[in-house]
């Protein structure tokens, strides 16, 4: 086990690496830090949004900023704790301006969250917003249905020989500007608690 968990660890710090050096997209250049996956590999829950924003490229950690405040918030509501989830991005540089990551960017950065899923192996994924909904569509090749039809479905995808399920909600940035949304955002999370249970507590943590 002590060895599994060593290789996860050496696995996730190469592929680091690489992704600091990244320059395959335009967004190399803009960009003040790439924002790495953060939080635990060992979790059973991997979190992915969209792209770092202007909080999260100046201190080159996801979700830290308002966005994030309110995700931790409703985490800490079904006893999560930050530090029990894996969290990342479709594409670990920040757009100008927040715009959306094009097609090309994402194509660019998607062997990257590949590679985090393959490492991480959790037995569920929550997407929040609809590029990294998207994203994980087109990586576990499904027809994308949109979120609000996504949002009430628990699709179950295999990968590498492990079963995973897949949750969509909405993006907590836009739940910070619609309280409808927020509510939703919050019955789904909820929902992902209860799919993993306890099962992210008490689970070593290397990073
Ligand atoms: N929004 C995202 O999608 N990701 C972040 O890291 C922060 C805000
Ligand atoms: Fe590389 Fe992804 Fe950054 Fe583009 S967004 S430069 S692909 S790490």
């Amino acid at each position: 086990m002590i060895i599994m968990q060593d290789d996860k660890r050496i696995k996730i710090s190469n592929l680091n690496e690489l992704i600091k050096s990244c320059k395959k997209c335009p967004l190399h250049l803009s960009r003040t830090n790439v924002v790495l996956g953060n939080g635990n590999i060992n979790t059973k829950i991997m979190l992915i949004g969209e792209a770092p924003g202007r909080n999260e490229d100046l201190e080159g950690i996801p979700f830290v900023g308002l966005a994030g405040k309110l995700l931790d918030s409703l985490l800490n509501e079904n006893n999560i704790k930050r530090d029990e989830v894996y969290i990342t991005n479709v594409v670990k540089c920040r757009p100008p301006n927040n715009r959306t990551p094009n097609k090309e960017e994402v194509s660019s950065c998607l062997p990257y969250l590949i590679e985090e899923i393959n490492i991480v192996k959790p037995e569920l994924i929550l997407t929040l917003g609809r590029t990294a909904g998207e994203a994980i569509s087109i990586i576990f090749n499904y027809e994308w249905e949109g979120l609000e039809k996504e949002r009430k479905k628990i699709r179950e995808v295999m990968f590498n020989g492990t079963k995973i399920k897949i949750l969509s909600t909405y993006h907590p940035a836009a739940a910070l500007y619609k309280p409808e949304l927020k509510e939703l955002l919050r019955d789904d999370i909820k929902t992902a608690s209860k799919i993993i249970g306890n099962k992210h507590k008490n689970l070593i943590d290397f990073m």
